[in-house]
């Protein structure tokens, strides 16, 4: 077994899944303001150090991902936060893209940028203490998009990527994030990312990465957010199940779903009957922000010294997802 198949099956051991804390300053800026809290990087630092902190990291976290300024802060207790991670059980890693701008040739789709002295910048995470690193490519379905351009550029640079992350000794996560904005159906859902994964195996597969080194990020195959025909969480798993057996090459240790918009409930809900049917060898878990986070964050708002009581509801969340991820799961655990 190859020391990145390894570490990315621990990430992912016993019901385990990710917690997706790499928003930008720009993100995290809207989502603390959403709550009133000013976007400071004190601020930012209480509110992660306290998810960081809490006791269902060590049962239900294998891994957390970081943004920049994060990776480089330190903890109250002047622990540098890789350390307090790895210390909890969990394994750092760090978000890499820079994010996603205007694709020159089709304006209304995004390309993922960031490449330019990746390999520097991967040698400093990997010294700060990252074991595994993350890259969204990001697609938006309507009746033209994505396009040829979008689909082969953006895996081509999720390729670059990998690659680059693999000769680092780091685990890469490949996010092919088809979003849920829209109202196209589940059928156009499933087809357009079925599209964009072929894709990214064809070039990852070209690039010579590792498949058995690698986490697939993948969004649910879900009817967009605004069209009317929305289907059932059984038809979600279902589909999403089919959709990932046909385009996911079988050496894959690992496919954590991000969560995408979804509330927590049915981030949870869809995870856990995605388990319940899964018959493939793919480890199925979760990679979410929004779906791990949102609830401990309105509480934590109303008062950022109440740091027991956002742990709580962070725990909750996590073992939630974690029994999910083991198809454990039923409504009447939640509280
Ligand atoms: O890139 C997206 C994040 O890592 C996952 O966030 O679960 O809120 O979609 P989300």
């Amino acid at each position: 077994m190859s020391e990145l198949n390894k570490i990315a099956l621990k990430i992912l051991e016993k019901g385990k899944g990710i917690l997706a804390a790499d928003e930008s300053t720009a993100t995290m800026t809207k989502r603390l303001s959403g709550v009133n809290v000013p976007s400071t990087p004190e601020n930012r630092l209480i509110f992660r150090e306290t998810l960081f902190s809490a006791t269902g990291m060590t049962e239900c976290i294998g891994g957390v991902i970081l943004y920049d300024e994060t990776i480089k802060q330190e903890s109250s207790k002047k622990k540098k936060i890789p350390e307090l991670i790895s210390q909890m059980g969990s394994a750092p890693g760090i978000k890499v893209d820079t994010g996603a701008k205007i694709l020159a040739g089709s304006p209304d789709e995004k390309i993922t940028e960031g490449l330019d002295g990746l390999r520097e910048r991967l040698k400093e995470y990997y010294n700060l203490g990252a074991k595994f690193t993350k890259w969204r490519g990001v697609y938006n379905i309507s009746k033209n998009y994505p396009s040829k351009l979008s689909i082969e550029s953006n895996a081509h640079a999720l390729a670059r990527y990998s690659a680059l992350v693999q000769e680092c000794d780091m685990v890469p996560i490949v996010e092919p994030e088809v979003l849920m904005d829209g109202d196209h159906s589940a059928t156009d859902c499933y087809q357009k990312t079925s599209d964009v994964i072929k894709k990214c195996f064809e070039q990852l597969i070209l690039h010579k990465v590792d498949l058995k080194g690698i986490i697939l990020k993948p969004n649910m195959i879900l009817a967009g957010s605004s069209s009317k025909n929305k289907i059932s969480n059984q038809e979600v798993a279902k589909l999403t199940l089919d959709c990932l057996e046909n385009s996911v090459p079988s050496e894959v240790p690992g496919i954590a779903f991000l969560s995408g918009g979804q509330s927590e409930i049915e981030a949870t809900e869809n995870l856990n009957l995605i388990n319940k049917l899964n018959k493939t060898s793919f480890i199925m878990s979760y990679s979410y922000g929004r779906a791990l986070q949102q609830s401990a964050l309105r509480f934590w708002s109303k008062d950022i010294k109440n740091i027991d009581g956002t742990q709580k509801i962070f725990n909750h969340r996590a073992k939630m997802n974690s029994l999910a991820a083991q198809g454990k799961w039923s409504k009447d655990l939640e509280i």
